[in-house]
């Protein structure tokens, strides 16, 4: 285990049953869909690689990156796209892929962003939720696991862009960031 991590919450192998259960459900819910699965980089990109790993459906994928500001633990209200698709995504079915909702900010308005582009649909696939933290109510499809409020680090998530590579979900000792 990494020496700032507190302890280790999901472990690889609970990962990997996760992800493949929630692929599952996918591949069932979207068969004679038009899937697109949309990644927010740079989280989600561990889950959205074994994600797609284990869909039994034919998918595209692409990827967005919003940037939002507040402190390093915590996000605001105000969120920003700094990259978008690279593709048209009319008619479409979009799955938003995310590796944790906090606030439910960020989802918010990307939400609102994929609703006024015209799709066939847009769902929610998060591999981590935090409801505790909820500030904004919004719709969620499909969820790896709920979460206490700690901070987690690994699988794609960062504390200042650091961890991602854990191949674990481990909670971010304190002193690292207080
Ligand atoms: P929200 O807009 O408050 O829902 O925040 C979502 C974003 O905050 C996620 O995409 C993450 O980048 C980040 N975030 C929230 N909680 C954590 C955490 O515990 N660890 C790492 N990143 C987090
Ligand atoms: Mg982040």
């Amino acid at each position: 285990m990494h020496k700032d991590c507190e302890r280790v919450l999901i472990s690889e192998a609970e990962l990997k049953n996760m992800v493949k259960a929630m692929a599952d459900r996918i591949s069932e819910d979207y068969k004679g869909k038009k899937l697109l699965l949309v990644g927010l980089l740079k989280g989600s990109v561990m889950f959205m690689a074994d994600l797609m790993k284990e869909l039994s459906i034919d998918c595209k994928i692409d990827f967005i990156c919003v940037s939002s500001y507040g402190s390093s633990t915590e996000t605001s209200g105000r969120v920003n796209l700094i990259k978008d698709v690279s593709q048209p995504v009319e008619g479409m079915d979009v799955l938003i892929v995310e590796d944790i909702i906090d606030s439910g900010n960020t989802l918010a308005f990307i939400l609102k962003y994929f609703q006024a582009k015209g799709v066939n649909s847009v769902k929610i696939c998060t591999l981590l939720s935090k409801p505790d933290r909820r500030v904004v109510q919004i719709p969620v499809d499909y969820v790896g696991a709920e979460i206490p409020d700690e901070f987690v680090i690994g699988y794609g998530l960062d504390y200042a862009e650091n961890y991602r590579n854990l191949p674990y979900v481990g909670i971010l000792k304190r002193s690292v960031y207080s």
